[in-house]
């Protein structure tokens, strides 16, 4: 099978479309013919050498990827969820290795949901890391409801434009940045008041915030804290820039919460119900094929992108 190989921590010169065996199941495990792969920011970031490079590149094929849909192809003889011929989608073996850019896979139960009919290979594949992160964030950490104010930045981009549809779907009231030409698209995704963040300074425009989502870090931090109420929360999710949130916002007298994902099933099924009744849209900005997986990383990389990038694999 063709399969996207790292060669080693770098460029996008690093990762190499290789024909390796198709991988072998055990009898918990299922394998999956990938339809879709959708690209996020943790594999440039693990391309570029994070905490995942090193064990990943130990590996025998260290393929990059965790998201992805597809269809069963094989089951082991423990598996009882699924069977060949299902189509699914997933975050796959994350916290561990997904390897999602080849033309197959192999899952465990728990990573896998079914696919509503209704909803493409592509849109399901798009809807997972992105989706369950600001799912979680704002249901769980944000508490959304009909009272909430809550800002989100960089509304346009993967995480942010689910974030905008989850905001709306729990009732808050929110106020979305993006740069100017964004504006319509993040309008259309529901958001009720759009900042420029290059024009404007969010923190004067969007006060008295319940909940800032920040997908930035760094100074968005300190800045975002400006925007709060006393005792608002502010969920940062960039883990190389937001060490410091929990402790400067109890400093200024908010919540901080320095935010991880959960790998978690029942989330997932959630998203694919929202997926189903059409409340959640998936933005699609391009797709490039497996062969063109390095214009599709430097796409990515230059943090442009507006909704999500896929590979579509077959
Ligand atoms: N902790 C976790 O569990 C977790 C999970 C998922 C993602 N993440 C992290 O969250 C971050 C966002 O991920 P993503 O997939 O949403 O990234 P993405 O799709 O690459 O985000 C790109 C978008 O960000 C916008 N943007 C860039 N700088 C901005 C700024 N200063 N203000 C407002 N908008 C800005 C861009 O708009 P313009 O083109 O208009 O600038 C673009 O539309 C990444 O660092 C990712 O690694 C963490």
């Amino acid at each position: 099978m063709k399969a996207v190989i790292l060669k080693q921590i770098g460029d996008v010169d690093q990762l190499i479309v290789q024909d390796i065996p198709i991988p072998t199941i055990n009898k918990d495990e299922i394998l999956i013919k990938t339809k879709v792969a959708s690209i996020n920011p943790i594999e440039v970031k693990t391309r570029n050498g994070n905490r995942f490079s090193e064990p990943l590149l130990e590996l025998e094929h260290p393929i990059l990827g965790w998201d992805a849909s597809g269809v069963v192809e094989k089951v082991g003889e423990n598996v009882t969820e699924f069977k060949p011929g299902d189509a699914v989608f997933g975050i796959i073996g994350f916290p561990g290795f997904g390897k999602t850019y080849a033309e197959y896979f192999v899952a465990k139960e728990q990573h896998l949901t079914l696919k509503p009919e209704s909803v493409s290979f592509a849109d399901a594949a798009a809807s997972t890391i992105a989706a369950i992160t600001a799912y979680q964030a704002l249901k769980y950490f944000g508490k959304l409801n009909a009272d909430t104010k809550v800002l989100i930045h960089a509304a346009s981009g993967g995480v942010g434009h689910y974030g905008v549809q989850f905001a709306k779907h729990f009732g808050a009231e929110v106020w979305a940045t993006a740069s100017e030409a964004k504006e319509d698209y993040v309008k259309a995704l529901g958001a009720d008041h759009f900042i420029d963040y290059k024009s404007q300074k969010f923190e004067k425009e969007a006060q008295n915030m319940d909940v800032v989502f920040d997908l930035i870090g760094g100074d968005y931090i300190d800045r975002s804290l400006k925007s709060l109420k006393e005792g608002g929360i502010l969920i940062s999710i960039p883990s190389a820039t937001n060490a410091e949130v929990e402790e400067k916002a109890e400093k200024a007298g908010r919540i901080g919460v320095r935010f991880s994902l959960e790998n978690n099933k029942k989330d997932m099924q959630a998203i694919a119900h929202l997926l189903n009744t059409g409340e959640l849209k998936p933005h699609i900005s391009k797709s490039f094929t497996i062969d063109q997986i390095r214009d599709a990383h430097l796409a990515l990389e230059e943090g442009h992108v507006k909704g999500k990038i896929v590979i579509t694999v077959a």
